[in-house]
């Protein structure tokens, strides 16, 4: 991401959580909001794959590959997050590099729930406009942050965040994007502001190399095929070993409960993926405060 640019990665997921919805996961998964957010140039490929109909043309088959499997892992981790934060039922949300999150907006049991949703400002800035006049279900703040930048503490107590009550935290899809000393200042910044009994939920990448390789090879043959690849201003800052993030973490106070493998998870949401090798390295972690 530029300074200037808001988040493509945000548009590809939000345009998988289209993709799933209704087709993955059904009864645990939904998200029917996803879509209308989506520019009509944007739902045109959810429509595509949705359709099950694999183009020919080889640029358009990588795109449709991408974002089927996209869409397996959105359904995978949305459902896993969305039970962690109704198990917690902490009265305050904060939604780390949001994007285009829908659960303000999706989730009626989040409605006595005060979200804040932080995010980097230009990324914001266009979920505003894609939102329109659409009423969210639960109190909602936005709060403009660059995690390379800004004060994340300062700018949360200036939108109302309340310090001496519990908070869960999502931090999905965005530790990858961010450098190892971004990711350590951002834990050291909310750990400040968690009160007992807060949580924290985020997805990693652990190092892999085989999936990386696979990674740039994908956006190689996207861009060779005059095909948009939306990982081109974002690329993967940092991964994590599940030891090295729990040390992190326990240094701010915050005991992990639960680290998972996406693909366990796929297999305890009974979601069968046709891209096994997509997201070969992403983890699922919870973490508590307990004092
Ligand atoms: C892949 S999207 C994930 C969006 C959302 N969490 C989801 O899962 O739908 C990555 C998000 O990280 C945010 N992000 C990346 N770098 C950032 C930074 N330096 N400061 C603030 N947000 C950042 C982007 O704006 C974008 O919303």
């Amino acid at each position: 991401m530029t300074e200037r640019a808001a988040s493509r990665t945000a548009v590809l997921v939000c345009q998988g959580r289209a993709v799933a919805d209704g087709r993955l996961g059904i009864g645990r998964f939904s998200d029917p909001v996803a879509v209308d957010l989506l520019a009509d140039s944007e739902r045109e490929m959810v429509a595509l794959v949705r359709s099950g109909v694999v183009p020919r043309s080889f640029g358009l088959r990588m795109e449709y590959e991408l974002l089927s499997a996209t869409a397996e892992v959105l359904a995978v981790r949305t459902i896993a997050i969305d039970d962690a934060i109704r198990a917690a039922a902490n009265p305050q949300l904060v939604i780390l590099g949001a994007g285009l999150d829908a659960r303000a907006w999706r989730m009626p049991e989040l409605s006595a729930t005060t979200i804040f949703e932080v995010d980097h400002p230009a990324s914001q800035a266009e979920k505003r406009d894609r939102l329109g006049d659409r009423r969210p279900v639960a109190d909602i703040h936005f709060v403009p942050v660059d995690f390379a930048e800004d004060s994340m503490t300062a700018a949360l107590a200036t939108a109302g965040h309340d310090d001496s009550r519990p908070t869960t935290w999502i931090w999905e899809g965005v530790v990858p994007y961010l450098t190892p000393a971004q990711v350590a200042e951002t834990l050291s910044a909310l750990a400040t502001r968690s009160a007992p009994a807060s949580r924290l939920v985020l997805t990693y990448p652990t190092p892999n190399r085989t999936y990386n390789y696979g990674r740039k090879a994908m956006q190689l043959l996207l861009t060779l095929s005059g095909r948009p690849n939306p990982m081109a201003r974002e690329p993967q800052r940092s991964s994590w070993t599940p030891d090295a993030l729990a040390t992190l973490l326990a240094a701010h106070g915050f005991t992990v409960t639960a680290d998972r493998t996406l693909h366990s998870l796929a297999d305890a949401a009974d979601i069968e993926p046709a891209h096994r090798s997509l997201r070969a390295d992403g983890h699922l972690l919870a973490a508590d405060r307990t004092a």
